[in-house]
Parts: structure tokens; sequence; C-alpha cells
């Protein structure tokens, strides 16, 4: 379906953008409760191009996922149309790259240029484009002219008055389709009285839609946004501490009680499979006032989804939600034996003879307990018997710098397909993958444990002596077993890595 290239602003209210707030849940409460857009939080181009987009069957969303497996960017068809990606950059044509990969997946892109944060003015963007006009036109027109969808930018004000309003011209020449405006200059904080009358001058000046911003110290109700409308000039209202606190406040009817947006946003979070540390964030946020309320120690507490709706009493949600998820995994992986659009398990066999078995697992350090790793475990519990360390043979490639780890113990041998960031994680994943294939657990610490234990024992059936194996072009100059810490050449090691399929793009062997 083609895409809208115009937005109507007309008596709009909107959530603005926030980092971490506005993750899924709270850009689909607001929604919910009347916004009539929604931004992402900030997000810069580089990691928008160094993220791997997926279509997640499981959940029915679109990730934007990073090579150590962070969501950076989740979205779903209830927002769809009604999402504006915000952006982060200082380069016209890394911002038209990174723009043109999210095309089909957001409303418009809007380029954050009112960030005051040191690692936004030392990166050149944010609030530092403000006082660089050919920069700025040369980001917005790049995009203008490159997406098929629209261009906005985020604005704060300048000291002076006629600098601001020479600066909106300018954006307006560019051809994007609105400007935010939060009525701030860089160095005010929240705390100094928004300066309503220049965003009204704004609209004097421009004919593009002007979206107010910075009235949420005002904004204690839905009729108050009224006022702003009014100050401001603007029939477009853009709201972000407001909304952190209660995004009933996009409600006609008032605010709802805390204790309904708190268990509202706890439900997205749970269907949607929201990281619980961010999750646990905007919950306090929301709670900010409240923290003597029975929940509010539990809250601080809380490490899991499953903690956060035991106290919110939301125990049978969350078991219904794991429940139908364990069986649509099941469904997915019977049609396909895919599992995200990722090979789940591969079994196969190296030319030395031996077994190579890979899972799609990484080392990612919250999920574990801080005094055990997948390594130590699999070292202290399991190759008692072993006296040498575990040997893990470790190359790095020099693309990217990234390693990846193969694990031999006791015959076969073990690894991902992915090429981490540094050596340890590559060779906690191998270790992981090891654990997992002896049928023991890999001490991770999670929400989902049997969600998590279905999956691993459908992998170990996928991988179990019984399956045929996929035979491997993998070389190694000795024999299998615990001699096979012998150093794979490198060189040869990525060819013959890249040929069985694990150096990050799988290849499409099923097991
Ligand atoms: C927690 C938090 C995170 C924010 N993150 C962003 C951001 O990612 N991009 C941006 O343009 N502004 C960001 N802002 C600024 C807000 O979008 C908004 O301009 C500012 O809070 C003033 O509006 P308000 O009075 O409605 O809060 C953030 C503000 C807060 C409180």
């Amino acid at each position: 379906m083609a895409k809208p290239t115009k937005i109507d602003y007309e008596n709009k209210l909107i959530l603005a953008p926030m980092v971490r707030i506005n993750s899924l849940p709270t850009r689909l409460l607001s929604l919910d409760y009347g916004a009539d857009l929604v931004y992402s939080e900030e997000i810069i181009d580089h990691k928008i191009l160094a993220a791997q987009r997926i279509e997640n069957k499981l959940l029915g969303t679109v990730d934007y996922e990073m090579p150590d497996g962070t969501i950076i960017f989740r979205t779903c068809p209830k927002e769809e149309g009604k999402v504006v990606f915000q952006m982060g950059t200082a380069d016209a044509e890394r911002a038209l790259k990174a723009a043109k990969k999210l095309e089909k997946d957001v409303l418009a892109i809007d380029v954050n240029m009112g960030c005051p944060q040191l690692f936004s003015l030392k990166g050149g963007m944010g609030a530092a484009l403000l006082t660089q006009p050919e920069k700025i036109k040369n980001i917005l027109t790049t995009l203008v002219n490159g997406l098929n969808i629209p261009v906005s930018c985020k604005i704060r004000i300048l000291p002076e008055l006629s600098d601001t309003l020479e600066l909106v011209k300018l954006i307006e020449r560019t051809g994007v389709c609105a400007i935010g405006v939060h009525g701030r200059t860089i160095d005010e904080r929240p705390r100094h009285p928004n300066q309503n009358n220049v965003i009204k001058a704004i609209t004097q000046t421009v004919n593009i839609p002007v979206i107010a911003n910075g009235g949420s110290k005002e904004i204690l109700c839905y009729n108050d946004i009224e006022s702003f409308k009014q100050e401001t000039n603007t029939k477009c209202v853009m709201l972000a501490r407001a909304a952190q606190w209660n995004p009933s406040i996009f409600r006609k009817d008032g605010l709802l009680p805390l204790e309904d947006v708190i268990k509202q946003h706890i439900k997205y979070a749970v269907e949607y499979d929201i990281n619980a540390m961010n999750t646990k964030y905007c919950l306090l946020q929301i709670m900010h006032n409240s923290m003597d309320m029975a929940e509010g120690q539990p809250m601080l507490d809380s490490k899991h989804l499953s903690e956060m709706c035991d106290i919110w009493k939301l125990e049978e949600f969350y078991k219904t939600i794991q429940r139908m998820r364990i069986k649509k995994r099941e469904r997915l992986m019977d049609d396909e034996n895919i599992y995200n659009n990722k090979i789940i398990a591969k079994r196969m066999k190296t030319e030395d003879g031996s077994i190579l078995i890979q899972l799609p697992v990484r080392f990612i350090k919250s999920n574990y307990p801080g005094n055990i790793s997948p390594k130590q475990l699999l070292h202290t519990k399991y190759m008692k018997k072993h006296t040498k360390a575990p040997p893990y043979n470790t190359v790095q490639r020099d693309s990217d710098k990234c390693f990846k780890s193969v694990l031999c113990f006791d015959g076969k041998k073990y690894t991902t397909p992915y090429w981490e960031k540094s050596k340890q994680l590559a060779e906690q994943g191998a270790a992981i993958t090891c654990l997992i294939s002896l049928g023991v657990h890999d001490g991770r610490i999670n929400n989902n444990e049997t969600e998590d234990e279905d999956l691993r024992s459908k992998w170990r059936e996928m991988i179990s002596d019984n399956n045929s194996v996929q035979k491997s072009t993998e070389t190694s100059s000795k024999p299998a077993g615990e001699s096979c810490n012998a150093q794979i050449d490198k060189k040869e090691y990525t060819e013959t890595s890249n040929q069985i399929g694990i150096n990050g793009e799988d290849s499409d062997v099923k097991t």
C-alpha cells in the first residue's frame, strides 16, 4: 500500500519523543488514550544502520536488532500509520541511508535538532545543528528529496527571536511537513517557563504546521492542552513529561488512576516481550510521586516482567500470554523449522568427522547472575574430569574486528551463528550452546523459564544424535575430541565458516 506523503496536523495530539520512555507500550497506551501520533525515542542513524531488520513472526512485530541482540526499535501493526521515527544525525547521506531502511515501517522521519545532551552536541547532532544552517539545509533537503515519506524536525528556540525566525524560515524552505518547537533555549532547563510567545511568533512566520511543545508543567489535565494551544496559536500539541507521568493525559474524559495505566503498560510489555528493565523504568516514572504505595518497594526490587505481573495481580494474564506464545512458537517451528527468520539449530559434520552444533544464542550479561557465567559453569561443573581449560578456538574477523568462537568438548564442537564484539562474548555464546546441547541449564535467569525450556528442548531434539547431520565443509587439521583445541587457521576458518553459514548470515540449511 502506498504510504501517505502528507500528514494532517489539524487538531492533533502527539506523544513527544522521550529516550527510554517511548518504547512500544508507552506509544500504544498513548494511542489508546487519544494521542493521534506517537514519536519514537531518538535513535541515531549509526545504530539504525548497524541494526538488522527482523520480521518477528512470534510477536507480530518488526524489530531492529543490534548485533548484541538489543532491540533498538520494535513496532507493530497497531501503531501503523501513527508512528514517527525520530532520528539523531549529523550527516545528510548517512541519515538518508538509515531513513530508507525504516521507510516502510514508519509514518514519517523526524530529525532531532533540540537535544542539549553532551553526547549529542559532541557528535554534532541535536541542538548542535541549530547554529549550522547549511547542515540543517543539507540534511533536511536530502531527506525530503530522497524519501517517500514525510520529514519533519524538532527544534529548541534560539536566544534571539530574530534568529529563531530566520531558522524556521530556512527549515520551511527545505520542504519539511512540520516543525516541532520546544519553547526553551539550549541553556534553559525544564524549570524555566516555556516561551509560548516565541512559538506563537513562529506560527505567524511560517506556513507549515507548528507543533507546540514544552508545556507539560502547566498541563495537568486534558483541558489544559486547549489553553496551551491558544497561548501558542497552534493546532497541534506535543506532550512529553505529562505523558511520561501519566499517558492518559491524552484522554478526553480525564486522567485514569495510576494503577489502571500501570497495568495496561505491563500488559503491553508482556504481550510484546519488552525488556523488563525498560518497563520498570517507565513504570517508576509513572509512580514517581506515589512510591509510598504498597507496590512501591516491590517494584523497585523487581527484575522481571513476571514479578511485575505478580505485584499488580496480573499473574493469570502473564501465564495466558506465555501459554499462547509457546503454542505459536511450536506452530512456527513445525511449519517452517525456523524461528524469527533465523535457522534455529544446526548439527553439521565437519571434514574431520566431528560434529559441529550451532544454536542461535548470545550472552547478554543482564540475563545471568553476576557470580557465575556460562563459561565458568561449564568449566567448573561439567569439565571437572578434564585438566585443561575449555578449548575455545576464537578468531577475529578483519572486516569489523568481531569474534567467533568454537568450543570443543567431548569430541563435539559448539558455536553460535553470531560474530560478537568481544572474544569473551563469543566464547560465552559457544559455552551456552554446549550447556544447552548437554541438556543442562546454562545458568540464565529470565522471565520465561517455561517458554525457554520449551524452545531449548526443541533445539535439543533438532541436534540430537538421532537426527541426520548436515555435512559441513569446515576443516580442522586435528581429529575431533579433546585434541581439537588446536588452532584453526584463521583465514581457512573464516572461509569455511562462511560456507557452513556460521558468519551471522544464516544459510538455508535445515536440520
Ligand atoms: C525523559 C525524557 C527524554 C527525552 N528524550 C527526547 C528525545 O529523545 N528527543 C527529543 O527531541 N526530545 C526529548 N526530550 C524532550 C521532550 O521531547 C520535550 O521536548 C521536553 O520534555 C519538553 O516538553 P514537555 O514540556 O511536554 O515535557 C525528552 C524529555 C524527557 C523528559
